[in-house]
């Protein structure tokens, strides 16, 4: 059964930031006081460096407990760190330079390995998340992230799941590489079991460019090879879309 998302309406891309602001530190405070840590997989793209921003600004970086967090990416360019278009450089200036963490809470794709980093991505996730491990069984297969923040491209995509590739359909790995067409380049994604997987799931969408896709996802008929960020209609958890216009 879909689940129905919480649609957040904001007035531009820095209330939106605010308000996901608010979100991400409401949403750690819970998971840390449950089980002293909180794991949250970034988006990458532009949309979300102003929330990394503001969350390391003095009105922020005290309201979350950063020891307690551990970073993960939901996909990531094959390229090395440093590069202009790497997610995890994007989100280490803006936000991780700032914070005072253990260097084991930074769990980067190492995107400059290209196919190989889909596998050890998955490995790392199998082994913090502790896989296929604990009694009783069924031991869980799939990591659930407190916190999975998304983007959406103007094609619908989100993560590195693009329309019309196999990312799409994928229900058995956890991380896969994907050759992207239409960008003639390598990405490493998060799948959509992963994805679906998370307690909670916050979309970052702002942009006139992003209209048509924005309605197709959230209110349009269930075409997932065309409109991929509707693979979070069938999430686990919490869905909410935090965007800058009426829909
Ligand atoms: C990436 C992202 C991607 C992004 C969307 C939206 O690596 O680019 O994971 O899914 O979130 O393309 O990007 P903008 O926020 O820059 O519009």
């Amino acid at each position: 059964m879909p689940n129905k998302p919480e649609i957040v309406v904001c007035d531009g891309v820095e209330d939106l930031s605010v308000k996901a602001a608010d979100a991400f530190v409401k949403t750690a405070a819970t998971a840390v006081s449950e089980k002293d840590m909180f794991t949250v997989a970034l988006s990458g793209g532009n949309t979300p460096l102003s929330l990394y921003r503001l969350l390391a600004t003095d009105a922020y970086i005290k309201r979350v407990d950063w020891k307690k967090v551990h970073f993960f990416w939901g996909d990531e360019r094959c390229v090395a760190p440093g590069h202009p278009d790497s997610n995890f450089t994007s989100a280490y200036v803006a936000l991780l330079a700032r914070l005072v963490i253990p260097e084991g809470n930074i769990h980067r794709i190492r995107g400059e390995m290209g196919d190989a980093a889909a596998t050890l991505y998955e490995e790392e996730l199998k082994t913090f998340f502790k896989l296929g491990q604990g009694m009783p069984p069924p031991a869980p297969a799939i990591p659930e992230f407190d916190l999975m923040l998304l983007g959406m491209g103007a094609d619908g995509h989100t993560a590195s799941i693009f329309p019309g590739t196999v990312a799409v359909a994928e229900d058995k790995r956890l991380v896969m590489a994907v050759y992207v067409q239409r960008l003639k380049a390598m990405r490493i994604t998060l799948t959509p079991p992963v994805i679906k997987g998370a307690k909670n799931i916050v979309f970052l969408v702002a942009g006139d460019d992003k209209k048509d896709a924005l309605l197709n996802c959230i209110k349009g008929e269930f075409k997932p090879y065309a409109f991929p960020a509707q693979i979070t209609r069938f999430s686990k958890g919490a869905v909410t879309w935090f965007v800058d216009r009426l829909i």
